[in-house]
């Protein structure tokens, strides 16, 4: 299946009951030979409303982080969410909804192949690492599975809750950064 096409059937889902309330999918955005993906939780209210991960007040200050170490959603990765449809009141995704929805990201995984994927929050990171992961104790930290690095940093909607993790976040970029620039290629 090419990309385009596993967008269309992705946007057409029904394969659990956020299909009902939602009123877009959020399928994700970015070039899709990236070679660094980005997974947060699930769409808010502005993601439902526009289609689009991340265009709320946490997408504004996920950019900065982003373009403060040169990455850039309209070159050089790729963003998507746990589950494509906006859990109702923001509440944290159910397991049957993450469950019913995994399949949509291992296809993105597949067709774009990235050498990192940095979990933003709790959510991603215990879904994509590991089930008892603590974001507070081991983000920045690189794991590997199957020939992919995975990291998990602060979500920014946490850090907009309290700005003075704001440090530690950087910090994991930088070292994103690094890592960018000793295992990716030269567009990085
Ligand atoms: N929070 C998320 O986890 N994902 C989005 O797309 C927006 C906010």
């Amino acid at each position: 299946m090419d990309f385009e096409s596993l967008k269309q059937e992705c946007l057409a889902c029904r394969k659990c009951g956020l299909c009902e309330t939602r009123q877009n999918v959020v399928f994700g955005m970015g070039v899709s030979n990236a070679e660094v993906m980005f997974i947060g939780e699930g769409p808010g209210q502005n993601e439902d409303e526009q289609g689009l991960p991340f265009v709320g007040r946490s997408g504004k200050l996920l950019d900065q982080y982003l373009e403060a170490v040169d990455l850039f959603r309209d070159k050089n990765i790729f963003i998507a969410n746990i589950v494509k449809c906006r859990p109702p009141k923001n509440r944290d995704p159910l397991p049957e909804e993450w469950a019913a929805c995994m399949p949509w990201l291992q296809e993105q995984f597949e067709l774009i192949r990235p050498k990192i994927v940095v979990c933003l929050g709790r959510i991603a990171a215990q879904r994509l690492i590991r089930s008892d992961l603590s974001v507070t104790k081991e983000h920045g930290q690189f794991f590997e599975k199957d020939g992919v690095l995975y990291m998990a940093t602060l979500h920014p909607a946490a850090l907009l809750r309290n700005p003075n993790n704001k440090p530690l976040a950087f910090a994991d970029f930088i070292a994103l950064r690094e890592k960018i620039q000793e295992i990716c290629d030269h567009t990085y």
